[in-house]
């Protein structure tokens, strides 16, 4: 194959394979344990040539965008190269999405590719058939086997016949690479743009200095390839630095893939760090972790006693713990400690200091900078980064409007942060209405967007969750002379919304609102933190008795 400077999958592929062919690009931790697989660098351009080949033959051409409905898996990672080798724009949708998230997400695409899973079988393809069907836009349905279940398709299979070259379409720089659907605070989720050069420098010098990866390392990132961790550290990052990169099929026990594949750098949740701490520390000892290097946290604010666990018993107190803040719309990471920088102090919880090129404000709500220490405020950053979104998808209005806007001149983040008497950046939380669920964020209006016969109204809020870091508490109001028991309708609206509302109160007959009609969400937030006591401000509240009636509601339930 040439080589091409501006394309992406040359700079991820073909660059290693000219110095370092048989080194391992992938190792694929399987649902079964024990049964990893090993691509090398030459295998994944392989792969990705026939895939690109495959794509090329279905028609899909530059510009073109293919959703990717895959669990993390080495095809999976060499569909995104194929579509960049091609020019086409990849969108991935995380393999546990319901059939109507899906079809949200794709209704822009043109083209679908799909595969099925093994180990615990998930019928991807029944959810892929209900979403096209939502979806004229959609051409081709591509199915790789991965089963021995009958599924009705298959096509992807027939790409081992294609051809091992495939000439890498040559990018502009400000081409779109992917699209990536995020949950913002109002209306459907937000397709943001990534482009080509700018997201890939910035993934690739953030991996080598946040993480200190060095040449020949093992680095594993337990993200799923659905979310953008998973695209910037287990995909473009790594691969761009020549580097070997853990793919986990579904959450890992931890401290076993650690010690069998020798992983040097770990990079996972927080939600997964709470959860082991509960097993205590026996559990973790058990194994080998001498080849840790550094701890990586991410999505979601890591507590002091997550911290100091996964720094002094995971790590033996000899790994720096890097907690990292970033978004989808930063394309990597933008605020976090600098291991590679000797001698920098590293405080527990705390994401510490912007990166190379990163220059963070914080706001007052009038929209002043705020210049001391000591502070809290809106974060907002100050000057464009090589990695930021530059758009959302068919909607460059709502990207103006949601993320410069609020504070002209700065792009905002949405999150609130403390800048320390010292300097140092803490993460305290969303400003919005976005909440966040084991680092995964949901639009509480995606959730009130739930359509159920028995449903007139809802509001959903986020309260504080000792392992998923916050639950969304749902508030629904029944439809007059709804005759189904609570017990049932629970059920069916928990099955709708995906396990993700995590109890469910006895239904109140209204909502408080403002005299203007807004569902007062503070106060909702209030009774669900027990804190009835402290509603704060009720001179706008319409009815009080909607608060009295929610608050009795709320007790009964504890
Ligand atoms: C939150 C995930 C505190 C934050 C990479 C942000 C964090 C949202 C941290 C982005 C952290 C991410 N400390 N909060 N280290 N990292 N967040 O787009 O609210 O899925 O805005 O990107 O997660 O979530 P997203």
């Amino acid at each position: 194959c040439n080589d091409s400077q501006s394309s992406l999958s040359v700079n991820c592929l073909d660059r290693h394979v000219h110095t370092a062919p048989n080194k391992v690009a992938l190792i694929w931790e399987k649902d079964e344990p024990g049964k990893e697989v090993r691509v090398t660098y030459r295998e994944l351009l392989e792969l990705t040539c026939r895939l690109g080949n495959t794509l090329k033959r279905q028609g899909v051409k530059r510009g073109d965008r293919v959703t990717i409905y895959m669990p993390p898996c080495p095809l999976a990672v060499a569909s995104m190269l194929a579509c960049a080798r091609i020019g086409a724009v990849h969108t991935v949708v995380f393999a546990g999405f319901s059939s109507e998230a899906l079809a949200d997400r794709i209704r822009d695409g043109k083209r679908l590719l799909q595969t099925d899973r093994g180990g615990k079988v998930i019928e991807l393809k029944q959810t892929v058939d209900q979403a096209v069907r939502a979806c004229p836009l959609v051409k081709r349905v591509l199915v790789s086997m991965r089963t021995e279940q009958k599924v009705p398709m298959s096509e992807l299979h027939e790409m081992m016949k294609e051809d091992v070259c495939c000439e890498p379409a040559v990018m502009e720089s400000e081409d779109l690479l992917f699209l990536l659907y995020t949950s913002g605070s109002t209306g459907k989720p937000k397709g943001l743009v990534h482009s080509q050069a700018g997201y890939l420098l910035y993934t690739a010098i953030t991996h080598k200095y946040v993480f200190d990866y060095h040449d020949g390392d093992i680095f594993g990132c337990v993200a799923d390839i659905g979310w953008i961790t998973g695209h910037s550290y287990v995909v473009y990052g790594p691969l761009c630095n020549g580097g070997t990169t853990v793919l986990f099929e579904s959450t890992p026990v931890y401290p076993n893939p650690v010690e069998r594949l020798r992983i040097n750098q770990f990079y996972g949740a927080p939600t997964a760090i709470r959860l082991l701490l509960r097993y205590g520390d026996e559990w973790v000892k058990r194994y080998d972790r001498s080849s840790l290097k550094t701890l990586g946290s991410v999505g979601e604010p890591i507590n002091t006693e997550a911290w100091e666990w996964y720094f002094n018993v995971v790590g033996d107190a000899r790994c720096p713990v890097v907690d990292t803040w970033w978004q989808t719309e930063t394309g990597g990471i933008c605020i976090s400690p600098r291991p590679s920088s000797p001698g920098d102090e590293i405080l527990p919880g705390m994401a510490m200091r912007p990166f190379f090129g990163i220059s963070p404000a914080l706001l007052d709500d009038k929209g002043n900078i705020l210049t001391q220490n000591n502070v809290s405020g809106a974060l907002c950053i100050s000057q464009a980064w090589p990695g930021m979104a530059r758009t959302i998808y068919n909607d460059h209005k709502r990207f103006l409007e949601t993320y410069l806007m609020p504070y002209p001149g700065f792009f905002f983040t949405g999150d609130g942060a403390y800048r320390t008497s010292q300097g140092y950046y803490q993460l305290t939380g969303r400003l919005d209405d976005v909440i966040n669920v084991s680092g995964h964020r949901l639009g509480t209006a995606e959730l009130e967007d739930i359509v159920h016969r028995a449903v007139a109204e809802s509001a959903v809020i986020g309260f504080p969750h000792e392992i998923k870091g916050e639950g969304a508490y749902v508030f629904i109001v029944l439809k007059k002379g709804t005759d189904v028991s609570q017990e049932r309708l629970s059920n069916e609206l928990k099955e709708l919304v995906s396990k993700k509302i995590h109890g469910g109160s006895p239904f109140p007959t209204r909502l408080p609102k403002t005299r203007s009609g807004k569902i007062m969400r503070r106060v909702l937030k209030k009774i669900v933190e027990d804190k009835a006591d402290e509603l704060g401000d009720l001179t706008t509240l319409d009815d009080h008795e909607a608060v009295e009636e929610i608050i009795e509601g709320h007790k009964r339930l504890l």
